[in-house]
């Protein structure tokens, strides 16, 4: 499964893709009116950092506003997906961007028949928000599961990526669930690598390290005489 960061911080950005973790961006309007700065620019540069897919939401109501905005933002980096909200106007851009090889996220997705007709408009992705059913009492996994069925039932190519994931179970369901791609906040993504046991297992494995004599520890093996006491230490404890 691939996992994508939902954010438009340049710092977070960059911290995962350094770790090696991300495979693409998701960015929407309120993350990007986060940042407080010009989002042309802003945009191109997370493109320049991410080396894969950028979701960029567009901002009109109408079908025509949104292809025009389509355009300029695919226009701008390869890296470019133009999300569109799941409209009846958003399923119309969808569906002309698409036919211009434009790559869409159809975005707001909380039902199967929306993510169906995602689907059928050309759709690249489609993306379930899972947290904000979870939030109002349904079942965002479940809609997960129907969608996955639904598209293999017709053999439809657009992806699934989960999307407004809260917490690391999420993800894990996810990925069981065979979605395509997780897009999630920066918190969840560090919560993904924690785990109580790895940290007290460091600990101790450090504590122990202390134990032994400097020179014991020291990089270059420039004392034959510790080495050799080591191999001493070392015997003495197998003829015990
Ligand atoms: C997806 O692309 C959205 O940006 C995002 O996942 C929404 O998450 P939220 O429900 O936590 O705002």
């Amino acid at each position: 499964m691939k996992i994508f960061l939902d954010s438009a911080n340049l710092a977070e950005i960059r911290e995962a893709v350094s770790w090696g973790a991300i495979d693409g961006v998701t960015t929407n309007p309120s993350l990007v009116a986060k940042e407080g700065c010009r989002f042309f620019p802003l945009l191109k540069e997370i493109c320049e950092t991410v080396n894969g897919p950028v979701s960029m939401e567009t901002i009109s109501r109408d079908a025509a506003g949104m292809v025009d905005e389509g355009r300029a933002f695919a226009k701008l980096h390869p890296h470019i997906v133009v999300k569109c909200p799941l409209t009846q106007e958003g399923l119309a851009a969808t569906r002309r961007l698409s036919k211009e090889q434009i790559r869409v996220n159809v975005t707001l997705c909380f039902s199967p028949s929306q993510a169906l007709l995602a689907a059928k408009a050309g759709a690249a992705y489609v993306s379930p928000f899972v947290g904000r059913l979870d939030d109002i009492s349904a079942d965002g996994m479940g809609l997960i599961r129907d969608i996955k069925t639904i598209y293999a039932n017709y053999a439809f190519s657009t992806q699934i990526l989960v999307a407004s994931v809260r917490h690391p179970l999420h993800v894990v369901e996810a990925a069981r669930l065979g979605a395509d791609a997780a897009t999630m906040p920066f918190a969840v993504l560090q919560s993904l690598v924690k785990h109580p046991l790895t940290e007290a297992g460091l600990e101790r494995f450090l504590k122990d390290w202390e134990k032994l004599p400097p020179e014991a520890k020291a990089w270059k093996s420039s004392s034959a005489v510790s080495d050799t006491a080591a191999e001493a230490r070392g015997r003495q404890r197998i003829n015990r």
